[in-house]
């Protein structure tokens, strides 16, 4: 951004006394892109306040295919508030494309019909696998053409998640629909028997911005800055909905595929919420928490019970404040979905102690740490404006940034210790466990243990993980999951080899 246009912007004119020293300060931070001086913390963006709405809509399960699949992205309808809205979809009628369910060791094919009118391609986010089908931002698919991606899915059950990865156009496509869920089963989990069937429920968390016809994605220089939010928070593609449930426990599968919106889950009658998974499946052991902050592209597997709760009930999933996330991010608390205890049963289940055999990666087993500068995701003087940045770059298909070995494993440091925005670090390719945080929120929260590949970076934090590297060898890229920042370059790759 050029100065004139960010005097103009912060109001400031030069009658202000205060324009000296605001000047001063915006240049001498410029290389680590403070953006929030003082007053002037509208650099940083502000909040998108949520409408609520009437939480009477029925909440829709996807539909669940297997291990061979036609996907076909388009422009379609989807009834998200009441009325068709143009959306794009996996398959006709839908915002969502359906849920893709498979065993540990399956083979898959899903062949991809691309009926949009620009390139697009799928990334299979968490997936180890070769990277050639794991959706490179160039690796894509031109309009009416088709491509079938194969590749064994041989990792840990979990809940994984798919979604449109094409360089500069993630973002639009994500927010205008595409995005569904990808779910790996294994022995491991099946021995807990935990709820399943109706007792097991996806839950897809996205905000949008709704017109009178359709999804709006036109984000402004300032919204490229925060990310893009939207007014109405919908699940499973619908907006404000609710379910009917029996008094006993529910596995809860949640995915945040917002582009930029970060919650602070809780449910209004303040009951436990028990934590048995992340990311890339099941923890070591249950940890039960009032709270828990799901940043874009994080998953949580949970288990809520709604025993002892009367018929008639209704309580909420809900987004609370939070702090330490910049200007834009948890200031207000907002309902989510409606629960509406409809049934009483009688419940045995009860969670088991162990959950999975994880070992956890010491930081002597790295033979290689690198660390990664995010503070610096404001702003470049001079050129073409604001840009996001991982140590001053953006990304570049045709550069490698970091070459790594494979079978070797690596700390990463995310470093966001001077940086005003949050941001969600994911990279492809790997698992990774989250050895240590320190600044911002200082410890690691009761979601971060075990397996993840997204990592919420607050301003102020400095987070490291450790990760081996298998044998998947050739290009990946790792980057914010905030994806207007991911869209503006804040995104680098890795050769393994
Ligand atoms: Cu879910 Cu590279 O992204
Ligand atoms: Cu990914
Ligand atoms: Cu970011």
């Amino acid at each position: 951004m050029k100065r004139k246009q960010f005097l103009k912007i912060s109001g400031l004119t030069t009658g202000s006394v205060l324009l000296g020293s605001y000047v001063t300060s915006f240049l001498t931070s410029c290389g680590k892109g403070q953006m929030n001086m003082g007053g002037m913390s509208g650099m940083n963006g502000t909040p998108v306040n949520v409408t609520e709405g009437s939480f009477t809509r029925l909440l829709p399960i996807p539909s669940v295919v297997g291990a061979n699949a036609s996907l076909s992205p388009q422009a379609t309808v989807s009834n998200i508030n009441g009325t068709n809205l143009n959306v794009l979809g996996y398959q006709p009628d839908s915002i969502l494309g359906p849920t893709i369910q498979v065993n540990r060791y399956s083979t898959v094919s899903f062949n991809v019909q691309n009926r949009l009118s620009e390139p697009t391609n799928i990334h299979w986010h968490g997936l180890k696998i070769p990277s050639n089908e794991d959706g490179y931002p160039t690796d894509v698919i031109s309009s009416n053409n088709n491509f079938t991606y194969q590749f064994l899915v041989n990792q840990r059950a979990g809940l994984y998640w798919y979604h449109p990865h094409p360089d500069g156009l993630t973002a639009k496509q994500v927010f205008q629909g595409l995005a569904g869920l990808f779910i790996v089963n294994d022995a491991e989990e099946t021995a807990l028997n935990l709820p399943s069937g109706i007792n097991e429920i996806p839950i897809v968390i996205q905000d949008k911005r709704l017109s009178a016809t359709g999804i709006n994605y036109a984000p402004t220089t300032m919204e490229v800055m925060s990310g893009y939010m939207g007014e109405t928070i919908i699940v499973n593609g619908v907006a404000s909905p609710f379910t009917e449930v029996s008094t006993r426990f529910y596995r809860l599968r949640i995915l945040n595929g917002s582009n930029a919106r970060i919650y602070n889950l809780a449910l209004s009658n303040n009951a436990d919420i028990i934590i048995i998974g992340n990311d890339a499946g099941l923890m070591k052991s249950p940890a039960t928490v009032k709270t828990l902050i799901l940043a874009p592209g994080e998953r949580l597997d949970v288990l809520v019970s709604f025993s002892g709760l009367t018929v008639g009930t209704e309580l909420f999933l809900e987004n609370r404040l939070f702090d330490g996330a910049g200007t834009a991010q948890g200031k207000q608390a907002f309902k989510i979905m409606k629960f509406k205890v409809t049934q009483t049963v009688t419940d045995n289940f009860s969670v088991q102690a162990t959950l999975s055999g994880i070992v956890s990666l010491n930081a002597t087993a790295a033979v290689k740490t690198r660390t990664f500068d995010i503070s610096n995701a404001g702003m470049s003087m001079g050129g073409g404006g604001m840009k996001h940045t991982i140590n001053n770059k953006t990304f570049d298909a045709s550069r490698v940034d970091e070459n790594v070995n494979k079978d070797t494993t690596e700390i990463w440091i995310f470093d966001n210790s001077q940086g005003t925005e949050p941001h969600p670090m994911h990279i492809h390719g790997i698992q990774f466990q989250v050895l240590q945080r320190t600044g911002g929120r200082g410890t690691l929260i009761a979601s971060e243990s075990g397996w993840k590949d997204t990592v919420l970076v607050m301003p102020g934090e400095v987070v490291k993980v450790i990760a081996p590297f298998e044998a998947n060898t050739g290009k990946f890229v790792f980057h914010c999951h905030n994806l207007e920042h991911e869209d503006d370059g804040m995104m680098l790759q890795y050769q393994l080899s």
